[in-house]
């Protein structure tokens, strides 16, 4: 495994977004919205980075699939906290297809939220296909796939430190 953004790269890229976000929403409340699983440990990180009045819920989007390839979505929103008339911030590991960032906000939408923007910790060059932008992003990253501070490669390297590219020997290798 090679790494490609140590610890204290993405401490620091994630910093730089939380001044961003903070700056965008100035001192107007924030709800955020974190997308389980892989969000977890980017969600733990930019929360503390913002001095500003926020909530915090979840909300689950899995795909049926194994390793790298997608399947069929599915939104579990019954964690999330009450989303109407809230300027909510939608935080994701990766932007990579797309679909997963726009099918969730097109949910939350349904919900008549005053605003709802984006924020992702990587998004993969190349791959999307879809006609939206995140709001807000941490590192532009090169086609490859990577796993650690909460993404996964089937459930397992997500509490890594640092962002690492498997490679195929790695994949091939499902255990
Ligand atoms: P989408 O293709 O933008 O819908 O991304 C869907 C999900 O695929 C992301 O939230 C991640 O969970 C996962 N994913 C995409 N690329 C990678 C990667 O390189 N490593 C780990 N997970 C990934
Ligand atoms: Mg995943």
């Amino acid at each position: 495994m090679k790494t490609l953004l140590s610890e204290e790269e993405l401490e620091a890229g994630v910093a730089r977004m939380a001044s961003e976000i903070a700056a965008s929403y100035r001192e107007r409340p924030l709800t955020i919205v974190g997308v389980l699983t892989g969000s977890i440990v980017l969600l733990a990180d930019l929360i503390r980075q913002l001095d500003m009045s926020l909530r915090v819920g979840v909300l689950q989007a899995s795909s049926y699939r194994s390793g790298t390839t997608r399947g069929e979505l599915t939104i579990n929103s019954e964690m999330m906290l009450d989303v109407a008339g809230r300027d909510i911030l939608v935080v994701d590991d990766i932007f990579d297809t797309g679909h997963t960032l726009v099918e969730v906000v097109a949910k939350l939408n349904e919900l008549a939220p005053t605003s709802v923007k984006t924020a992702v910790l990587l998004r993969k060059h190349g791959r999307q296909e879809v006609d939206f932008r995140p709001d807000f992003v941490a590192f532009d990253i090169p086609d490859e796939f990577v796993v650690g501070y909460g993404l996964d490669y089937a459930d397992q390297y997500r509490h890594l430190r640092d962002l690492v590219v498997l490679e195929p020997d790695d994949l091939a290798s499902d255990k």
